[in-house]
């Protein structure tokens, strides 16, 4: 009989440990690992062998021994189970990943669309008047003819209507209705419908006759200013042109009236603005409202005074854009409309 030693037995011990530990490590999957229990912890596994040799030890050197073999043992079954939970869940993972459905769908991100060149301009000039104090006001666009010119002072056959050619529309007695000219008209509708004081801007579209080219179009938009209120002169006038400027186009920029005829303003002018350059840009009309007006309009001439403004939109769109034909804002191009 061979001639054990505790210490024989404990060094095998060992060894066999770390062969199943390899053993353990190397394997690749669950089944593997769970297919190598009966050959590493088993009743038939070397280590298991060893317990039998306990026996032939002497009595005093079996308790270490014995102890030695059981923490072998115990160490194998804790790898043991260290690798299955590894395993397993590396395989849980990869099954998820294979099931995993992907419930998203790619769409193309919405084309977002934008306020139109002259909308946009419109609605700067409207903020400006607004903080000046102004509201805003609207007419229609399909007005009378008594709107349009009769209470704004232009008398039938009167020449300054030459300026004015539109289109008349079949409506009531022929020649009582027409596209307006200008938003003038809307002066005398907030006369008519609101007392004094008033401060009033009314932007809109307006039409004349006209051939198209880079600077006129028949269908263009303007802003008609208005103020009745107590004391108002010439000079509130000018101050309410200079506010806008300088709001409107910036700081560097003035303005000035020069002398002009409208047959509803009484004196009359043309306002211009000065560029920081010093180069001019005729903008539009003005004046005190002619008291004819006023008083066709149901607003007492000695009580109240007021002055009107009026200035194209489409010019100050194409300056402010930098645009050099406006039939480019109407012929609707998306790839040009976009730049704005
Ligand atoms: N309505 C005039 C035009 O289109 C512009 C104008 C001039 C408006 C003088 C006014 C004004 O309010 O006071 O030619």
């Amino acid at each position: 009989m061979t001639s054990d030693t505790p210490a024989a037995l404990v060094a095998e011990a060992g060894a066999l440990t770390a062969e199943a530990v390899a053993t353990l490590e190397a394997a690749g999957s669950v089944a593997e690992v769970a297919a190598a229990r009966p050959e590493l912890l088993g009743k038939g596994s070397p280590l298991a062998g060893l317990r039998r040799r306990l026996g032939a030890l002497a009595p005093k050197d079996r308790p270490a021994a014995g102890r030695a073999l059981s923490e072998a043992l115990s160490e194998v079954e804790k790898r043991y189970e260290t690798r299955l939970d590894e395993l397993r869940s590396a395989e849980r993972r990869l099954q998820l990943e294979a099931e995993r459905l992907d419930l998203t769908e790619l769409h193309e991100p919405p084309q977002v669309g934008r306020l139109h060149v002259i909308t946009q301009t419109q609605r700067r000039l409207e903020d400006v008047f607004c903080a000046m104090g102004y509201t805003v006001a609207e007419g229609p666009e399909i007005e009378t003819e008594w709107h349009n010119f009769g209470a704004l002072n232009f008398p039938p056959g009167h020449p300054a209507r030459d300026m004015y050619d539109t289109l008349y529309v079949d409506h009531g007695p022929p020649g009582s209705t027409l596209l307006r000219t200008h938003t003038s008209p809307v002066q005398v509708r907030v006369m008519q419908n609101q007392s004094p004081p008033l401060y009033v801007v009314a932007p809109g579209r307006c039409y004349r006759q006209d051939t198209a080219d880079a600077t006129h179009m028949p269908v263009f938009h303007q802003i008609e200013g208005l103020v009745i209120d107590e004391d108002i002169t010439l000079g509130d006038l000018a101050g309410a042109i200079e506010t806008f400027t300088t709001a409107y186009f910036g700081p560097g920029f003035t303005s000035r009236l020069r002398p002009s005829y409208f047959p509803f303003t009484e004196p009359s002018a043309e306002f211009d603005v000065q560029r920081p350059d010093g180069t001019w840009l005729e903008l539009g009309g003005s004046g005190m409202v002619h008291p004819s007006v006023l008083e066709v309009c149901g607003v007492d001439p000695e009580r109240w005074s007021g002055f009107a403004f009026g200035f194209g939109i489409d010019r100050l769109a194409m300056l402010r854009y930098g645009v050099d034909d406006l039939r480019d804002l109407w012929t609707n191009d998306v790839r040009f409309l976009e730049q704005f």
